[in-house]
C-alpha cells in the first residue's frame, strides 16, 4: 500500500468532492507521479465530478465533460497530459488494445471511470478512488495507492 496518497473524506456536495479531486490532483504534482487512477462508483457517484478536481490542478482552465461517448477526453493544460476515460462501454479487455489503451498509459496521467472493466489490464501501481453514495447528497471517498511506495 502506498499510504502517500492516503485521502478518507464524506462530501456533502458535488463542490466538496470536486475539492477532494483537487488534493488528489495536488499530491500527484507535487510527486511528479504519473500514476493510473482507477474511479469506482455507481452512476451518478460523482467520478467525473471528481475527475474535474483532478484537472483542475493538472490541466488548469480545463473544461471536463464527461468521455462517456468518446472513451476518453485527453486534457493537455498541463506538465503531464490528463487522459479521462470512461469504460462503462466496454465489454471486453479485448476493446482496450482497439483504440490504444496502453500507449495512453504511458503517455501521461489516466483518470478511468469504470474500471472494474480492466480486468487484468488495470496498472499494477494505480491509485483506488472508490466513491459510495450515502444518504440524499452525502458520499463517502476513499482514495489509495494500491502499489508499494517507491523508495525516493
Ligand atoms: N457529494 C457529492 N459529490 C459528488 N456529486 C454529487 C454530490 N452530491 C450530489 N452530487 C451530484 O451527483 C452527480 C454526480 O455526477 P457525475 O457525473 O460526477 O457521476 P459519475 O459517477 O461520473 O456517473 P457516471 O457513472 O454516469 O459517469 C452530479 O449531478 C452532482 O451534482
Ligand atoms: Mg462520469
Amino acid at each position: 500500500m502506498n499510504e502517500q496518497y492516503a485521502i478518507d473524506i464524506i462530501t456533502r456536495n458535488a463542490e466538496e468532492t470536486e475539492a477532494a479531486g483537487r488534493r488528489l490532483g495536488e499530491i500527484i504534482r507535487d510527486t511528479g507521479a504519473r500514476p493510473f487512477i482507477a474511479l469506482y462508483g455507481d452512476l451518478g457517484a460523482g467520478k467525473t465530478v471528481f475527475v474535474r478536481g483532478l484537472a483542475a490542478i493538472l490541466s488548469p482552465g480545463s473544461r471536463v465533460k464527461s468521455p462517456t461517448y468518446t472513451l476518453v477526453n485527453e486534457y493537455r493544460r498541463g506538465p503531464v497530459p490528463l487522459f479521462h476515460f470512461d469504460l462503462y462501454r466496454i465489454a471486453e479487455e479485448d476493446e482496450l488494445d482497439g483504440f490504444g489503451f496502453e500507449d495512453y498509459v504511458a503517455g501521461g496521467i489516466c483518470a478511468a471511470e469504470w474500471s472494474e472493466r480492466l480486468g487484468d489490464s488495470l496498472p499494477p501501481d494505480a491509485v483506488e478512488v472508490r466513491i459510495e453514495k450515502l444518504e440524499g447528497d452525502e458520499r463517502r471517498i476513499a482514495v489509495r495507492g494500491i502499489g508499494e511506495e517507491k523508495e525516493a
